[in-house]
């Protein structure tokens, strides 16, 4: 059958999409690596266009992508084991590189035990499931990342079972635990620990004080689950996220692999009971091929890395050119959201005025990302950076530099 009519219906809706604003623009595409020199970090080469460009929106934190230690880990366990599991993990696709990253990353977060999962965003599908009944109250920041509001409806978690809070709004927290109904069993306060599209974190110390005087409430109390995508590995003197910087532990803690660890793929890590739970329970772990053993050899040296004198001195570069960025940015008066994350937004509040400094950063040779209405609200249009280990000082003086002119 010919898909001329689907094709029609769905060239009407993307139409729409672009009249309101919320179509994606074509990709561009990486078409080379060119390793930084002469004081700079690395370069990246566009299909298309024939100059260099400085990347200040990857998530690689910790530029450990082009790291040879990663790259030689994931070769030798493709060359033994071969590109794809061949199965799901309860038919025999389960290899001694899975088991070794979920040991990995468990000590890393200091949880009894973890699960991995294709990426973040899938783990916290695969959380809901876990976790979710129609006695389970939901509860989460308005600015929580697309992977958790997917994940509700996945569940399938009515609307009278979900609460959401302003954004890092405590009292509001505490206004949506006690709106909650009786006869529920278990509430799960779940929050990105850091938000992409701020760089602010979640108060994670009073979140869990506010979790810990409800939880007598329920069965099976609060539980409070943080999204540390882009905390772990990035954030904390050890880059151990976001509840290191606030020295306390969520009870369960969702991450990806593919950012500063510069990999792919995600996790869960909590109780042993609750990852046993996952591993019955959660589809987006049981019914889909698991990560290959060559992202997951890479992934285990990327934690190792970072829980090394090298990782720490990444660490330090990382922080130090967060900060000169956004000391930077403060001396030439212009606006950002204060913090010490990698993630360095510039407040712009208009949106054409936003598209034309991206333009300018990009004729330049910088890419960066432009936030506009409707992933922002208006008035609050931004230009994100995302500083990396691997930018050298003259990286980020070069963009100073040119927001000056
Ligand atoms: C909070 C949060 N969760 C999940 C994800 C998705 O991560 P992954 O690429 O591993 O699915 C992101 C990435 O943008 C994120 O910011």
């Amino acid at each position: 059958m010919s898909l001329d009519r689907l094709d029609h219906s769905l060239d009407q809706e993307i139409a729409r999409l672009k009249a309101e604003g919320r179509a994606k623009k074509p990709e561009r595409i990486i078409t080379g690596y060119v390793s930084g020199r002469d004081g700079h970090g690395p370069r990246y080469l566009l299909d298309g266009e024939n100059k260099e460009f400085l990347r200040l929106n990857s998530n690689s934190y910790l530029s450990l992508s082009h790291h040879p230690a990663l790259i030689e880990a994931a070769e030798v366990a493709g060359r033994e084991f071969g590109t794809g599991p061949g199965a799901v993990r309860f038919i025999d696709g389960t290899y001694r590189h899975h088991r070794a990253l979920e040991e990995r990353i468990a000590r890393f977060t200091k949880k009894p035990a973890a699960r991995i999962f294709n990426s973040a965003y899938t783990s916290n599908c695969g959380l809901a499931l876990t976790i979710g009944t129609d006695k389970t109250h939901w509860i989460g920041d308005a600015l929580n990342h697309n992977s958790i509001i997917r994940a509700m409806r996945i569940a399938n978690v009515p609307s009278f079972n979900k609460g959401i809070y302003a954004h890092n709004d405590m009292d509001d927290l505490e206004r949506c635990l006690d709106r909650v109904g009786d006869g529920i069993e278990r509430v799960a306060v779940i929050f990105d620990g850091i938000f992409s599209m701020r760089g602010d974190n979640a108060p994670v110390d009073r979140i869990q004080e506010i979790a810990r005087k409800y939880s007598p409430r329920f069965r099976d109390g609060v539980i409070t689950v943080v999204d540390d995508s882009h905390g772990i590995g990035a954030y904390g003197a050890t880059g151990r996220g976001t509840s290191e910087f606030y020295m306390t532990e969520p009870d369960i803690v969702v991450g990806t692999f593919g950012k500063a660890f510069g990999v792919n793929g995600g996790f869960i890590a909590a109780s042993k009971t609750v990852i046993e739970a996952v591993r019955q329970k959660a589809d987006t772990y049981i019914y889909t091929n698991p990560l290959s053993v060559a992202d997951c050899a890479a992934a285990v040296k990327a934690i190792d890395i970072c829980d090394s004198p090298e990782g720490l001195d990444l660490l330090d570069n990382l922080q130090e050119r967060t900060r000169q960025l956004r000391n930077g940015l403060a001396a030439l008066g212009r606006e950002s959201i204060a913090g010490p994350h990698p993630i360095v937004p510039l407040l712009i509040r208009e949106t054409g005025a936003t598209h034309r400094l991206v333009s300018r950063l990009f004729d330049a040779g910088v890419l960066a990302v432009g936030l506009t209405f409707p992933v922002v609200p208006r008035g609050e249009e931004t230009i994100r950076f995302q500083v990396n280990a691997a930018h050298r000082e003259a990286d980020i003086d070069l963009v100073l530099g040119l927001l000056a002119g």
